[in-house]
């Protein structure tokens, strides 16, 4: 890793937060610690619906938190799935990578070793989230015949759920990516999110799988990724555009390449990524819009908007 000034990239959702991390690598502190510290932000953030608090539910009107957490000079890795009542899943995916020899926890057995370690229960359900919640039903279930249950807990074959879930692919995920180098050049990568809207009780995506949402290696950079998850997870996305990297191409050309094989899909939903390379680019990417991502290093006053690219089907 070249010698770079320490600094943070992250998603649209993240800006602002990215003073509380930045401040951190100021005072010499390490990239993990920036990377929890500001995504502890978002997860907090009532008014962001794709991550943490304020999240919007699964189908049966319950927030489900997933998050990520990889050290890029070790390639140890922390995750979590499915996780309920606990706000701060990056922090319980950061406690699994630390104190156990597991990568990844998920459901009832995420949530003991969050209460274990001493993380406190909370509702994570806020009143916009469960508005949300009561017009999805309104919209999707309609109203169920006298003694017939809705549909949404007829899990038959009838049930349609393929059809269901790609009508609600377009506009329902979102998530928050971070990336930090500190001044050892260790690289971190954190993700964390609420997953698509109303999705299936248990349904993980790709921000708690390494390789899928989250990859960093010192050596060569970190990608992470937001959108229909089920698509990154299917190219092991993130794993992916490091591999274009270290392979050669350009952290704009690697970026690029993996929106490419997702179009390649030809699946509906839209994807995202947030790259660093090694000599401290950064890149941003999506399959459906113009792309930007956050900038800000040590000698920052602000957070920077910078451009990323768009890669049409
Ligand atoms: N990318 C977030 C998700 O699919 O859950």
């Amino acid at each position: 890793m070249a010698k770079v000034k320490p600094f943070m990239i992250g998603t649209k959702n993240a800006g602002k937060f990215l003073y509380a991390g930045t401040e951190m690598l100021r005072n010499g502190g390490s990239a993990i610690d920036a990377v929890e510290a500001s995504t502890k932000l978002v997860e907090a953030n009532p008014k962001d619906d794709s991550v943490g608090y304020g999240g919007v539910p699964n189908l049966l009107g319950k927030v489900e938190l997933d998050a990520s957490i990889m050290d890029g000079g070790t390639l140890r890795t922390g995750s979590v799935g499915a996780v309920k009542g606990y706000i701060h899943v990056i922090s319980i995916a950061r406690m699994v990578m630390e104190k156990t020899p597991h990568v990844m926890l998920v459901g009832s057995g995420a949530e003991l070793f969050a209460k274990a370690m001493g993380f406190k229960k909370q509702n994570l359900l806020t009143k916009e989230a469960k508005a949300s919640y009561q017009s999805f039903l309104k919209r999707y279930a309609g109203q169920p015949k006298e003694g017939e249950k809705p549909w949404y807990v007829k899990y038959d074959v009838d049930f349609g759920l393929r059809e269901w879930y790609d009508k609600l692919t377009e506009k329902q995920h979102g998530t928050v990516n971070i990336i930090a180098i500190d001044k050892n050049g260790d690289i971190c990568s954190g993700v964390s999110t609420s997953g698509t809207a109303f999705k299936f009780p248990g349904r993980l995506g790709d921000s708690p799988i390494i390789g899928a949402g989250n990859y960093c290696d010192n050596r060569f950079g970190a990608a992470a990724c937001t959108g229909r998850g089920e698509l990154a997870i299917r190219l092991s996305l993130a794993r992916t555009i490091v591999s274009y990297m270290e392979n050669g191409m350009t952290i704009r050309e690697a970026c690029a390449r993996g929106m490419k094989d997702i179009n390649e899909l030809h699946e509906k939903g839209d994807m995202n990524c947030l790259a660093m390379d090694n000599k401290g680019n950064t890149m941003s990417a999506s399959t459906a819009r113009e792309s930007i991502h956050w900038y800000m290093d040590t000698d920052s006053k602000e957070p920077e908007e910078r451009k990323g690219i768009w890669i049409k089907e």
